[in-house]
């Protein structure tokens, strides 16, 4: 199979925070496969700890980046600032025939735009998912993102129909599925090796799951109170294990919380966790809490009772067809809905449609395909027809 006429393409993959390496490697892994095709990886060093970061390139076996920005944190414009102008050089340099960025965090938006100065095509993935709260960091830097990319891979009906509102395109939208569920799809059995479980002394279907990092919730101190509240209602039914997110312990250290939470009874503050250990923790929980974006889907497709600490979600789907509520950020809510589930009112979900392992291939075969016609003006079937259904 040949790209096309053997000419050569370029491609940077931009990643920079922790969701973003899990939605990298089936991409990765697909385009590894077509020759012809250099498939680089730009790391910008957003997230940068070892269990923020290098865990997942060794565990999602990913090699190591290719170029490395190490840009770390920062406010907004600072961290944005300081992406584009390391990636700007990159740019320069590299020559990429396609940049792909994933997501809705500041690197996404930061070397999309990039990108689109530059008259490089960019593909986003995971694109016209919406909150409608503009107050959200990332729904600005999924708006601005979804604006200026050239191919657009989206992993729910709702995306769609954003991008068709917001007058974007039709034949730049495609509806592939979803990156993040075909790494869950290939790791899952590696991951039921992890002996979490057992190392944290906690049965399957025994404990509660809990993640919670919006600014919204963990920047202030009411927000971080509340957070308690809902930590000690949960423990009350179920041993809660939170594996807790850089931002939300620097939150409690500094409004000195931290020591209350961890001492509060049936409750494991942990360290974030490596992918496995993660996915292996959601697939045996018995109830979910969050505030993530990726683990409200992740849920979803394992069909674990997943609760949203949020006003609103940009993923509706896990709503409509999954497992996923929105509950209200306080802790009696939070209460009344576990108890709910505990004591049997489950809600049955079903699979979001292509949400079937197959995403980044039926992306790597469009972005193929566009590149060709881009470059050459010609189409090439044979990488097309080797993967998958045609896609709309
Ligand atoms: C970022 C994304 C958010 C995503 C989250 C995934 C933006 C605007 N936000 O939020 O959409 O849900 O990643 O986890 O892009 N820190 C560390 N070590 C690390 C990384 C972060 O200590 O490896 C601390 C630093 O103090 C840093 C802070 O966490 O300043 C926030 O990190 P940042 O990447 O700016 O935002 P996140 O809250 O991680
Ligand atoms: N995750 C992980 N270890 C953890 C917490 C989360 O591997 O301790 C994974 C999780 O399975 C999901 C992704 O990280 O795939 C979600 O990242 P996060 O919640 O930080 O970001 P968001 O999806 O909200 O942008």
């Amino acid at each position: 199979i040949q790209s096309l006429n053997n000419s050569f393409m370029n491609i940077i993959n931009v990643v920079g925070a922790r969701p973003n390496f899990i939605k990298l490697a089936p991409i990765h892994r697909a385009l590894k496969s077509i020759p012809n095709v250099k498939s680089q990886i730009v790391h910008t060093g957003q997230h940068y700890d070892r269990a923020m970061s290098d865990i997942f390139f060794r565990q999602l076996e990913l090699p190591e980046p290719d170029i490395y920005l190490g840009i770390g944190g920062g406010s907004h414009a600072e961290q944005t600032g300081k992406v584009m102008m390391a990636f700007e050089k990159v740019v320069e340099q590299e020559q990429p025939d396609l940049i792909i960025v994933v997501g809705d965090v500041n690197s996404t938006v930061a070397c999309s735009l990039v990108g689109a100065k530059s008259c490089v095509p960019v593909a986003h993935v995971e694109a016209g998912l919406r909150s409608g709260d503009r107050s959200m960091p990332e729904e600005i830097n999924r708006i601005v993102t979804d604006s200026i990319s050239d191919l657009l891979f989206v992993t729910e009906q709702s995306g769609i129909d954003h991008l068709n509102n917001e007058g974007i395109r039709k034949e730049s939208i495609h509806f592939v599925g979803n990156v993040m569920i075909d790494s869950l799809i290939h790791f899952r059995e590696k991951a039921r090796q992890s002996t979490l479980l057992d190392d944290l002394k906690v049965s399957p279907g025994e404990y509660i799951l809990m993640t919670m990092h919006r600014p919204s919730n963990v920047d202030n101190v009411r927000g971080l109170k509340e957070m308690k509240r809902i930590i000690k209602a949960l423990a009350s039914h179920k041993k809660v294990i939170f594996p807790m997110h850089p931002r939300t312990k620097g939150n409690l250290e500094h409004f000195g919380l931290y020591e209350s939470i961890g001492h509060l009874k049936g409750v494991h503050i942990t360290e974030p966790q490596g992918y496995l250990e993660f996915l292996n923790l959601m697939d045996h929980a018995a109830l979910i809490v969050t505030d993530s974006g990726g683990i409200q889907e992740e849920s979803t497709y394992l069909q674990v009772p997943c609760l949203t600490l949020r006003e609103n979600t940009e993923r509706p789907v896990t709503i409509d067809l999954g497992t996923n509520q929105l509950v209200d950020i306080n802790a009696g809510a939070v209460a009344d809905k576990a108890e709910e589930i505990f004591n049997g009112s489950i809600k049955k979900g079903e699979i979001p449609p292509r949400w079937d392992g197959h995403a980044a291939e039926r992306i790597t075969a469009i972005a193929i395909q566009y590149l060709n016609k881009h470059k050459t003006g010609k189409v090439d079937n044979q990488v097309t027809n080797r993967f998958s259904e045609p896609v709309s």
